[in-house]
């Protein structure tokens, strides 16, 4: 069986956890940002089994902490990726402008041309959009990866685009 461990890197809350959640479990977690209940990650790993051109993958997504005190950690998480998934905010301008910092680390601890995909991740939050999405193109032309705008609310649009790029990785 095919085993795939994918990273996803990005800001701190702009969704990582969710997408991880809702790409293994098919469900949202809606925990407020700035309840007392709202638990930053440090890491996690969520796994999945499922079919593709009909051969058994097991998929393990490491949700790595966005927060900038856990930098240092950064390096272990990207030595165990073999596909990267570079996270922000469509309503967050600053959460895009870090993403260099994360490709930067990618590029640091990867030989080779690391598999990158980028997320514009909470698009439901289409009135509080900060970020176009001919600017997300833009910077994946930059980077040279996929790319996709999502909502960790809805499950199709992200199961989708996540396992449309996996199939597209296998093939590479
Ligand atoms: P760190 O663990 O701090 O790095 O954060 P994170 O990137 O893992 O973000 P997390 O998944 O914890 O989500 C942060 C907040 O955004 C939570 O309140 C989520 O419910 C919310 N959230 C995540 N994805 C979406 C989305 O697609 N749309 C909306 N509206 N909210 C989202």
């Amino acid at each position: 069986m095919d085993q795939w461990t994918v990273a996803v890197l990005g800001d701190g809350g702009v969704g990582k956890t969710a997408l991880a959640v809702q790409f293994t479990l098919n469900c949202f977690l809606n925990f407020p940002i700035l309840a007392e209940t709202y638990d930053p990650t440090i890491e996690d790993a969520y796994r999945k089994r499922y079919i593709v051109d009909n051969r058994m993958c097991f998929v393990e997504v490491i949700d790595t902490a966005g927060q900038e005190e856990y930098a240092t950690l950064r390096d272990p998480w990207i030595q165990e990726g073999r596909g990267f998934i570079l996270v922000y905010s469509i309503a967050s301008w600053s959460t895009f402008n870090r993403l260099e910092v994360f490709r930067q680390s990618v590029r640091r601890a990867k030989r080779g041309a690391p598999i990158l995909m980028l997320v514009g991740n909470k698009c439901d939050k289409a009135f509080e959009r900060e970020v176009s999405k001919e600017e997300g193109a833009a910077l994946v032309r930059q980077f040279g990866c996929e790319f996709t705008e999502t909502s960790a609310k809805k499950a199709k649009t992200w199961n989708v685009s996540l396992r449309a790029s996996f199939a597209h990785y296998d093939k590479r």
